[in-house]
């Protein structure tokens, strides 16, 4: 007993900490200052999503397939399907992409007449929706990014983001990554990740239950022996608005992570927790904003516009209006809009922006500083 506490409380802290280095890092690879080392899959708590399916079908089945759930894949037309790009030369990259014995695989002439070099795949991060980049574990602490990422909706390769400038040390394919910029790279897309790259078991990748509700080996054990009283696993419908901002900010990034020095600090877009941040919706509000308000937690973004304004429209009532509405009329919150008081909010107040400033690509992805916007 005195031992599985003690398991125990090394998980928690291995999840503090490894929650601390994702705090320290994005996709635009700053360096990070911390160096620590992680859980290891032989000694961990984690189980994998699927443990979890025969007790929670519905919230199994509702993040199966979802983006979080295929944010990071294997690398295989098996596993890809229609994603697979097109075998053949990859415009601008200096190499081709190819499939050898099933495994996609980049090649470039060598520098010796006849000679190919080759480099197997292993990985893709990002789901698809809009972009995917190739990975390779190189060795237990270093990965390799390709120097382009596949776009699907636009069938495009373009330039990797942070890749856009060739440093020294990058190789033709691509960039490596070492220590903890290739762990913190995959501990964004993945439910937790051994201290050796190389053990990463696919039943952990994309960000599974775990990723959010923290390990599940002694929820289960608990619940198989009956013991409801003692879950073992935190009960995230009863999180604050921060604490649940701050859950998702650690990869989504919250104004911590967020280099206010630096351009980044205009990718409201792109740092949803950090925009919520600087909103007034939240700022000024009694009833602070959650992602909870507008998301569910288990399931892709929904296009349904009218289901967002709903959320407004809690706060932002029209006296009178149909929608009942939780606010008193005579505070803050009941602000009405006096352009339109029912329809096209987020169209106006939420404007989608350019999610690449440095490639082609032309997405755009909402912008969460909810504002009136100066023409
Ligand atoms: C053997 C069945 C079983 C398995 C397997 C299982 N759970 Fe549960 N889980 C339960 C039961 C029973 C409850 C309590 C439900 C209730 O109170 O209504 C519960 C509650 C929860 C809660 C709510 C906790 C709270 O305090 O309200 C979460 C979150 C949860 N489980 C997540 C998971 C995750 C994630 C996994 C996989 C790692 C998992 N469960 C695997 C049976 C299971
Ligand atoms: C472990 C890291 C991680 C955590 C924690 C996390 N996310 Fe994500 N989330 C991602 C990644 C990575 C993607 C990109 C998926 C892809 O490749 O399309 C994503 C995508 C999304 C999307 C877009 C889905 C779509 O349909 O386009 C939403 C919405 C989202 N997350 C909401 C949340 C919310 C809400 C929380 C907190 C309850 C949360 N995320 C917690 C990593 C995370
Ligand atoms: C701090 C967490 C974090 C780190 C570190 C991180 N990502 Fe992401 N990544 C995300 C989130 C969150 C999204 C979803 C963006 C969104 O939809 O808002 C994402 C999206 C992506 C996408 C989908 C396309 C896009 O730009 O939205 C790709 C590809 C990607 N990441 C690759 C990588 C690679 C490669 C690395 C490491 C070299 C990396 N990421 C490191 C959190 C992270
Ligand atoms: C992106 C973060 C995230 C992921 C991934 C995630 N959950 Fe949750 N889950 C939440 C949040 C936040 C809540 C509380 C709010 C809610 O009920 O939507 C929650 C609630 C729950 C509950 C309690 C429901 C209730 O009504 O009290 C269960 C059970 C659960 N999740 C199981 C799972 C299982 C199983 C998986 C994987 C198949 C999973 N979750 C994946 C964030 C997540
Ligand atoms: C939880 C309640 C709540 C929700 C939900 C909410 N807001 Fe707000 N919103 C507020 C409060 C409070 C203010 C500040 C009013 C004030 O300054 O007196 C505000 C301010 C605003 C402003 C003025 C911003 C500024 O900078 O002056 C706009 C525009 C706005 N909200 C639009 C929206 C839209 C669009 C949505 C839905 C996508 C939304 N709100 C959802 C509570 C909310
Ligand atoms: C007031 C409502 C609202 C809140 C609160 C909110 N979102 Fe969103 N979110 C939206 C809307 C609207 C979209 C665009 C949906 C679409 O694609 O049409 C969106 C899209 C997204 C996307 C997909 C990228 C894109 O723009 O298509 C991600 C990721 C995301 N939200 C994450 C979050 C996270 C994390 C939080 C909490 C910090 C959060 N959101 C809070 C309304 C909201
Ligand atoms: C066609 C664009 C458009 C649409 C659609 C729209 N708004 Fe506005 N909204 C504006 C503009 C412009 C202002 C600033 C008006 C001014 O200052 O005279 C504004 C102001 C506001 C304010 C601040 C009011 C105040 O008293 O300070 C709120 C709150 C708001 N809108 C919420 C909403 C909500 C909720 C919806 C959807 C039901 C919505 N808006 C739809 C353009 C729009």
């Amino acid at each position: 007993m005195a031992r599985m506490n003690r398991v125990r409380a090394v998980a928690v802290i291995l999840m503090l900490l490894s929650a601390a280095i994702l705090l320290t890092a994005g996709c635009t690879h700053r360096d990070p200052p911390v160096v620590v080392k992680l859980a290891s899959d032989e000694r961990s708590e984690f189980v994998g999503n699927l443990a979890c399916a025969e007790c929670h079908a519905s919230e199994f089945k509702a993040h199966h397939g979802s983006r979080h759930d295929r944010s990071l894949q294997a690398a295989t037309r098996a596993e890809l399907g229609s994603l697979t790009p097109a075998m053949g030369v990859v415009p601008l990259a200096g190499y081709a992409m190819a499939e050898r014995s099933g495994v996609l695989t980049l090649e470039r002439q060598g520098l010796e007449a006849g000679k190919v070099e080759r480099q197997p795949l292993q990985l893709v991060l990002g789901s698809g929706k809009l972009g995917m980049t190739f990975v390779t574990l190189v060795d237990d602490n270093t990965l390799m990014e390709t120097r382009m990422s596949f776009f699907p909706p636009y069938k495009l390769w373009d330039l990797t983001p942070g890749q856009e400038i060739k440093v020294p040390g990058d190789a033709p394919f691509g960039r490596a990554h070492s220590g903890q910029e290739a762990h913190n790279c995959l501990g964004c897309h993945a439910t937790t990740v051994p201290s050796r790259l190389l053990q990463l078991a696919p039943r952990f990748y994309g960000v599974g239950c775990e990723a959010c509700h923290g390990a599940g080996a002694a929820h289960i054990e608990a619940m198989r022996a009956k013991k409801y009283s003692e879950p073992h696993m935190a009960n995230l419908a009863a999180e604050t608005p921060t604490q649940i901002n701050d859950l998702c900010g650690k990869c989504h990034r919250t104004a911590r992570d967020v280099d206010l020095q630096s351009p980044e600090v205009n990718l409201t877009h792109r740092f949803q927790p950090y925009a919520l941040q600087r909103s007034a919706c939240r700022t000024k509000s009694d009833e602070p904003l959650s992602c909870l308000n507008c998301h569910n937690a288990h399931a892709d973004v929904s296009t349904d516009l009218k289901a967002y304004e709903k959320a407004c429209l809690n706060c932002h009532a029209a006296l009178g209006a149909a929608a009942p509405t939780r606010v008193d009329p005579t505070s803050r919150q009941a602000r009405v809009c006096p352009v339109n008081k029912i329809s096209g909010c987020v169209g106006c107040h939420m404007r989608p922006k350019p999610a690449f400033t440095l490639t082609t690509i032309p997405a755009k992805m909402a912008d969460h500083l909810i504002s009136i916007e100066k023409k």
